[in-house]
């Protein structure tokens, strides 16, 4: 097993290891806990959790919500309380989540509001949810006006990342959260950018080698939100890659999924870069997007994304910003990428991707 801390306020650890859910009473310090799963998890992980939990003498209610992201909604949030409230759970009570992004995402927010705020603590199941979504305390919903509109920074009193758990994971799931430990390697872990072409790099490989990928990548995470834990600064460089992916989530409708749009716009943050003379992994980002094989890019002119770019919750009264490498490792926040410079990258992005 190894061991991340996340060294922010109220310190944690992030546990990543084979068979940590097997442990997960001994980890849990509060009396009653709620489980919160959802529709696919709650059958391999859920119950076994509550079983568990029961067994060492806790009062547990599972609370399994739909999959999907339709319950990151105000209305999910308000379901998951009034069972908790219903369940008759008091200040020592505990919100547990297992699943990926949605549910942590959901349940960490519960966990936030419940009694204007429970012990949270997470066990993801998705690569996404163990390298991004569950460390760092953005938790949230999303309304119909756009994604995570509404939300807390809470932090978990633990993480258990249980490598195993990916072996249940749909391969495509698995793929979309390698992207954001990619970014991770991008951001300053090199070892994390040799993954794609590691053996053992897939959702049943050697549990030892996942561990110290998952570990390196939640390390990369740990130290920015570390610096900046409510993101009025470097929290940003975690956003290499969105702007772009963004847009294109909201202008197909979401047909392109999350890890397949950074994809796409990690290529576009190394053609911006590459423009300017700064780090280039056009290469690196191109590599990624081979593997990934990702839903092509739709016939898109760049003035069709122009607005969505414009709408980025990065930019701020001055304009637009962008993350982008200047050297290897060092991200930069950069407001003056004008309009030009966007329109190339981008032409020039369907050029090598056609
Ligand atoms: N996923 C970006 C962040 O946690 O700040």
């Amino acid at each position: 097993m190894t061991e991340v801390e996340v060294e922010v306020a109220s310190p944690y650890r992030v546990l990543v290891g084979s068979g940590l859910l097997e442990r997960v009473a001994a980890m849990v310090a509060e009396p009653a806990v709620a489980v919160v799963s959802d529709t696919n998890v709650a059958p391999h992980y859920g119950t076994a959790a509550h079983r568990l939990l029961s067994e060492a003498g806790k009062r547990v209610k599972l609370v399994e919500v739909p999959a999907g992201e339709e319950s990151k909604s105000l209305q999910m949030l308000g379901d998951v309380l009034r069972r908790l409230a219903q369940a008759g759970f008091g200040r020592d009570c505990a919100v547990l989540a297992i699943g990926g992004g949605v549910v942590s995402d959901l349940a960490g927010f519960a966990a936030a509001s419940y009694l204007r705020g429970v012990a949270y603590y997470a066990c993801p199941t998705s690569l996404l949810a163990m390298v991004d979504a569950s460390v760092g305390g953005k938790t949230g919903v999303n309304l119909p006006e756009g994604k995570n509109l509404v939300g807390a920074f809470w932090q978990p009193r633990l993480v258990m990342a249980d490598v195993a758990t990916l072996a249940t994971l749909p391969e495509r799931q698995f793929r979309e959260g390698a992207v954001e430990l990619y970014k991770h390697g991008l951001l300053g872990e090199a070892k994390l950018l040799t993954a794609l072409d590691d053996r053992e790099f897939r959702r049943d490989g050697d549990a030892a080698i996942l561990e110290e990928y998952v570990a390196r990548s939640v390390a990369v995470k740990a130290r920015v939100v570390a610096d900046d834990e409510r993101e009025q600064g470097g929290r940003a460089f975690l956003n290499l890659g969105h702007s772009l992916a963004h847009a294109l989530e909201a202008v197909t409708g979401h047909r392109l999924s999350h890890g397949e749009a950074v994809a796409y716009g990690l290529l576009f943050s190394a053609l911006l870069g590459k423009e300017r003379g700064w780090h280039d992994f056009v290469g690196q980002a191109r590599r990624l997007l081979t593997w990934l094989e990702p839903t092509p890019l739709p016939s898109l002119a760049f003035d069709d994304l122009m607005p969505y770019l414009l709408r980025d919750k990065k930019n701020s009264a001055a304009g637009q910003r962008f993350v982008l490498l200047e050297q290897e490792a060092t991200p930069v926040l950069v407001d003056d990428v004008g309009e030009f410079e966007q329109r190339r990258a981008w032409e020039r992005l369907l050029e090598v991707e056609a």
